[in-house]
């Protein structure tokens, strides 16, 4: 295992479709991919990481949102789609493509999402609160979509003015 190289925006490779994992990639080097991809998140305290993320443009990432209790949820979704999405929440939210920058995202409240695992088993799920927040905003980053994207424009101004400042700091490589 292997932590992996995090892309900061604008980075191109964050606003950039990702291409979909295809059959014959359903392999060794894949699930390596992936479990460098959750040591990678792990590690850097997030709860979300998608592939475009770690410099691989493709459509892919790796979550884990503690159930109500508090346990561990590790989920792969290989070639998410987003099927339904219902509601909507408020909230702020984090992205380790943005250090430091935190800010306020509508999203749905309730999203249905079918995958591949890393085996290239079709699965479906029905999620929501903070897991279908995450789902969304990884499906983006998939979609070379980020949450800057996202915010409205007076957050998104704010959002870009706290990410020159960082910059600045030279903590924003
Ligand atoms: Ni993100």
């Amino acid at each position: 295992m292997s932590l992996l190289r995090i892309a900061h925006y604008p980075e191109p490779v964050l606003l950039t479709v990702g291409k979909p994992v295809l059959e014959n990639e359903f392999d060794a080097d894949l699930e390596r991919v992936v479990s460098d991809m959750f040591e990678t998140m792990y590690e850097a305290g997030g709860v979300g990481l998608a592939a475009p993320q770690v410099f691989d443009s493709r459509r892919l990432f790796v979550m884990d949102v503690p159930d109500e209790k508090g346990l561990s949820n590790k989920l792969t979704f290989i070639n998410p789609e987003v099927i339904t999405v219902e509601g909507e929440q408020v909230g702020e939210e984090g992205c380790l493509s943005f250090p430091g920058v935190f800010q306020t995202v509508q999203r749905e409240m309730r999203v249905i999402v079918q995958a591949q695992d890393v085996k290239g088993e079709r699965f479906e799920l029905d999620l929501k609160d903070l897991a279908a927040r995450c789902v969304l905003h990884e499906t983006d980053h998939c979609d070379g979509i980020v949450f800057l994207d996202r915010m409205t424009t007076l957050k998104r101004q704010l959002a870009k003015r706290k990410i020159k400042a960082l910059q600045k700091t030279g903590k924003w490589e």
